[in-house]
């Protein structure tokens, strides 16, 4: 603010200049000492907004230069406590955390819920404050997909087959792709998932591994409600009577593993026990809920090793349910 003319009161100059930036998304305040302050404090008090590719990667290189560990989030925004864990977990590994927004319209399918899917970044923004982000990647869908874009990550093996992949047709070829060029524009140390969406968090894990990608992939335990109900952004479909019965996904979790602590391996079993349940709750109708290798994500007949218990379930009425996911994550000896 070299020039003469007429200056505000500072607050005022400084409201002024925050406005002339643009929306206040993109810089929700100010932060005078610098960003060198205080690189592990939670709660940094300037989050910083990238929309553009150039001024991501100027600001990711200089913290690589200066030799500082960079994690990242990659997430669809409308963020919550199970999302904010991820941060945190980022924060606790690295002096640089980094979160995408991007709802990516690739891993959506016809009539899935891309035109309603909440979308909040003001109060996301401020909420990746308080959690110890640095930088918010926030790109429009040409930065991601440029007109022509045409390469695509389609993982075609295990475990992008059965599951998810069989009940949304491309979704998967959607998130690889999207993950791959998130990875690829962010470069990152590492950069941490939910065990909530277990097949996802495999993939991701096959397809860094296909591709020789240069990063470690962590995998973050699920976050719940008190009442047991897996986070979601998508919880805020349900109305107060399907939220009630919703919890009905981690009721049936909780039987299978009491029932696998009291010995049981027979895979048919515990898949068995989990439709019981859930088919008690009339609201529910079950996509799938099954016993699975943890790697693979193939069925197993015997549970051994690494195993999850996944389960896809919709809660509402046919003409406008909701479709959540949870899972049960268990190492046998
Ligand atoms: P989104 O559904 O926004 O989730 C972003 C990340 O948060 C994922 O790694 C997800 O597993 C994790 N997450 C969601 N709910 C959680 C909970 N209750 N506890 C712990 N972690 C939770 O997953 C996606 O976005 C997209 O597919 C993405 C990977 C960003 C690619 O577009």
């Amino acid at each position: 603010m070299a020039s003469g003319g007429h200056r505000l009161p500072l607050p005022l100059q400084r409201e002024a200049e925050v406005q002339a930036r643009g929306p206040l998304d993109r810089r929700l305040a100010p932060n005078p000492s610098g960003e060198r302050d205080h690189p592990f404090r939670s709660g940094h008090p300037r989050l910083e907004t990238v929309e553009a590719v150039g001024g991501l990667r100027r600001r990711i290189d200089g913290w690589r230069q200066a030799g500082l560990r960079v994690g990242f989030v990659p997430t669809m925004g409308a963020l919550h406590q199970g999302h904010l864990s991820l941060v945190r977990a980022a924060r606790r590994r690295a002096e640089r955390v980094v979160v995408s927004i991007f709802v990516n319209p690739a891993q959506f399918g016809r009539g899935e819920d891309l035109d309603n899917y909440p979308r909040q970044p003001r109060r996301d923004a401020q909420l990746l404050r308080g959690a110890g982000c640095d930088l918010l990647f926030l790109p429009q869908e040409e930065t991601i997909y440029p007109p022509g874009h045409g390469t695509w990550v389609d993982l075609q093996g295990p475990p992008a087959i059965g599951l998810e992949a069989e009940h949304r047709p491309g979704h998967f070829r959607g998130v690889a792709t999207v993950v791959t060029l998130l990875l690829n524009l962010v470069r990152p140390d590492f950069a941490v998932f939910g065990e909530k969406d277990a097949q996802q968090l495999a993939l991701v894990r096959r397809l860094v591994r296909d591709l020789h990608l240069a990063v470690e992939i962590i995998g973050a335990p699920i976050v719940r409600e008190e009442d047991g109900l897996a986070m979601s952004s998508r919880n805020a479909y349900l109305d107060p009577q399907e939220r009630r019965a919703a919890t009905i996904l981690h009721r049936a979790l909780i039987a299978a593993r009491r029932e696998i602590e009291g010995g049981e391996r027979r895979s048919a079993a515990i898949r068995v026990l989990m439709r019981t349940v859930l088919d008690s709750e009339p609201l529910a109708t079950v996509e799938y809920a099954e016993v699975v290798d943890a790697e693979t994500f193939l069925p197993l007949d015997e549970l051994a090793g690494k195993v999850v218990l996944p389960l896809a379930v919709r809660i509402g009425q046919a003409d406008h349910s909701t479709r959540l996911l949870d899972n049960l994550q268990l190492t046998l000896t």
